[in-house]
Parts: C-alpha cells; sequence; structure tokens
C-alpha cells in the first residue's frame, strides 16, 4: 500500500521549490531531486510494480501525471530564467539601471497665485468676467472719464496698433463705431494694448443691468522702461461691486477680507486719498507687511461720468472699483525681489514654485 500522505508532500514540496527557484543550477538540482534516476519521485514510480492491482491501477496514473506536471513546470521555469539571463547579460540594455524620471510641469507662479485670488473673490460672490488684450481707445480712456486732452493719461504709457497695420479688421472696428452715450462723439476705435483691466468694466455694465459684482483678472501692458518693479507687461485683477447702496465701507470689509485670508490676519491696512479719473473719492490701500508698508490697490467710487457712459442712472446707483497687481502680491507673498524673474522663463526660477 502506498503512503498517500508522502506523495501529497513530495507533490507540495517539489511544486513549491521549482516555483521559487532563482537560478537554473539549482533548477537542474532539482530536477536530479525528484525525477533523477535516485530522485524521490522515480523511487515511488519504481514501487508501483509491487502494489497490488487495483492499487496500481489507482494510484499509477496519479503518481504519473504529477511526474508530466513538475517536468512541465521545470520546463519552463527553465525558460524564464533563460530570458531574465539573456537581458541582463546584453550590454545595450541594463536593466538594473534607474530609470528616466519624467518631467511633469505644473502652473506658474502668477497664475497659482490668481487662481488663489479668484477662488477668495468666489467665495464672496464675485463673478469672473474676461476682456480683449487688444482694446479701443473709447474703452481704456474716453469712457473711463479720461478725454483726450486729459494729464491723467500721462499716467499710462500706452502701445498704440498700427492703423495701417490693423485696416483687414475694419468690420470689428465699424461696429464699435456708434455714438458716445456722453460726448455724442463718435467713440474712438484707435486700437491699442490695453494699459488696465478697467475697460472691463464698461463692456460689463454696458451689457448688464446692476447690481453688478465682478472681478476682472487679466494680461495689461504699458510702454515704458523695465526694472526691478516694472514691465511692460504685466497682471491686474480689477473688482466692480454696483447697486443702490454700496458704500466705500463694503469696499473696506472686502478688501480687508481678501488680503487676509490671501497673506494671514496679522496685516495693518491704511487707506490713503489718490486720484483717478473714473472713480471719485479716490484712494490707495497699503498694507503692512513684514513690518514694511506696501502699496497695493488703487480704488474709489465710482465717477459719475463712468456711469453715464454705460448709461446707468448715476442718481440711482452707486458702487466702488479697485485694481490690484497680481504681480505685486505674488512678489509680496514669495518675497521675490525682481518682477522681471516672472518672464524671464528662467527654468532655476520658475522649478521653485
Ligand atoms: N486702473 C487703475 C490702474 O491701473 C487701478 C484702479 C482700478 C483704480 C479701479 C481705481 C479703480 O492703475
Amino acid at each position: 500500500m502506498m503512503n498517500m500522505m508522502k506523495f501529497e508532500e513530495i507533490k507540495r514540496s517539489a511544486l513549491k521549490a521549482v516555483e521559487s527557484v532563482s537560478d537554473t543550477e539549482k533548477l537542474e538540482e532539482l530536477r536530479i531531486k525528484y525525477l533523477g534516476r535516485k530522485g524521490e519521485l522515480t523511487h515511488i514510480l519504481r514501487g508501483l510494480k509491487d502494489l497490488a492491482i487495483e492499487e496500481k491501477r489507482k494510484v499509477g496514473p496519479l503518481v504519473q501525471k504529477l511526474k508530466k506536471e513538475i517536468e512541465e513546470r521545470i520546463e519552463n521555469k527553465k525558460r524564464v530564467l533563460n530570458t531574465q539571463y539573456s537581458l541582463l547579460n546584453t550590454s545595450s540594455l541594463d536593466i538594473t539601471k534607474p530609470g528616466k524620471k519624467i518631467k511633469t510641469g505644473h502652473l506658474h507662479p502668477l497664475t497659482i497665485i490668481q487662481n488663489q485670488m479668484r477662488e477668495i473673490f468666489s467665495s464672496l460672490n464675485f463673478s469672473v468676467v474676461e476682456g480683449p488684450e487688444v482694446e479701443t481707445e473709447y474703452y481704456n480712456f474716453d469712457a473711463l472719464n479720461i478725454p483726450p486732452d486729459h494729464p491723467a493719461r500721462d499716467m499710462w504709457d500706452t502701445f498704440w496698433l498700427r492703423q495701417d497695420e490693423i485696416k483687414n479688421k475694419k468690420s470689428k472696428i465699424k461696429k464699435d463705431d456708434k455714438l458716445s452715450a456722453e460726448s455724442g462723439k463718435a467713440k474712438s476705435s484707435k486700437l491699442l494694448l490695453r494699459t488696465h483691466t478697467s475697460p472691463v468694466q464698461i463692456r460689463y455694465m454696458e451689457k448688464h443691468e446692476p447690481p453688478v459684482q465682478i472681478i476682472v483678472p487679466g494680461r495689461v501692458f504699458r510702454y515704458e522702461a523695465t526694472d526691478a518693479s516694472h514691465e511692460i507687461n504685466f497682471y491686474q485683477l480689477e473688482g466692480l461691486m454696483v447697486g443702490s447702496d454700496i458704500s466705500l465701507a463694503n469696499f473696506k470689509f472686502i478688501v480687508e477680507h481678501f488680503f487676509k485670508k490671501f497673506l494671514g490676519p496679522d496685516i495693518d491696512f491704511r487707506f490713503r486719498p489718490s486720484y483717478f479719473p473714473f472713480t471719485e473719492p479716490s484712494l490707495e490701500v497699503d498694507i503692512k507687511c513684514k513690518g514694511k508698508w506696501l502699496e497695493v490697490m488703487g480704488a474709489g467710487m465710482v465717477h459719475p461720468n463712468v456711469f453715464r457712459a454705460v448709461k446707468y442712472d448715476p442718481g440711482k446707483v452707486q458702487g466702488f472699483a479697485f485694481g490690484v497687481g497680481i504681480d505685486r502680491l505674488a512678489m509680496i507673498k514669495y518675497s521675490i525681489p525682481d518682477i522681471r524673474l516672472f518672464y524671464s522663463g528662467d527654468l532655476r526660477f520658475i522649478e521653485q514654485f
């Protein structure tokens, strides 16, 4: 009578050993151990002849089957080990070498800051609106109460677009050539790169009835010499809130809330009188950050002439507007000493964010 327990044990240990062997020499040793002339399985096979005929019939096929299975597994394993071996020894392919790291991009610091600003103002119920970077003289200046001979135009050094180069765009210009609401004169369609995001105030109010509560992030351009704090293009975020009773008190709350969320709660504020043609009264906001006063924002109550330009009744609505430099805030938040770094494309700078 064959010891079935012994048989099962040989089966288990043989299959397990083949499975875990990791080189061809050891594999050959295993083959001899089980299938060789004096192997464990061979021994059982030989013993079959001494069994009763009944039993021979029963266990014979079992033992044969196991023998075949072990042979197959050994063959398979041999193939696997041989391929691994040849891969390891091919000089052109070293699979032990560490892989190349794939470089993934990330958001530009100005985008990160702009997203944070959008988020804070969105939580205060402001809608995000955008406008064109190529603007007409009317929207950039006239409608904002800055007529052609107004000295305030000197505050913005402007990139004008040469008219002969934009003749093809005539159809678009025609559309803007309606009469200005206030002066009755034709709206100037001379094109320029917008010097601020304020023209979007006009564009938005022309198309929407009050109340208004928007922010306008976007790129602006000024024709000026560059230095550590001036670039020929940079980013602004405009704010506009108009309704029947919107006041500077509302402005103060919103702005203080914004800066505390953006930079942390330990900030002092200073509201200084200032001048902008499109706000009256106008003011400038300074914040005290790391012991230093910094000028961060221009603002004021929307000028009645601005309301007239968009056919709002200045007797019925009032509100505030503000403009803040996104680059400026990024410089403050990240302690960046030079605005030109944002546009340099220098990876040593960019990769720090
Ligand atoms: N447009 C102004 C600038 O670029 C900022 C501003 C916006 C001031 C809105 C008042 C109100 O300097």
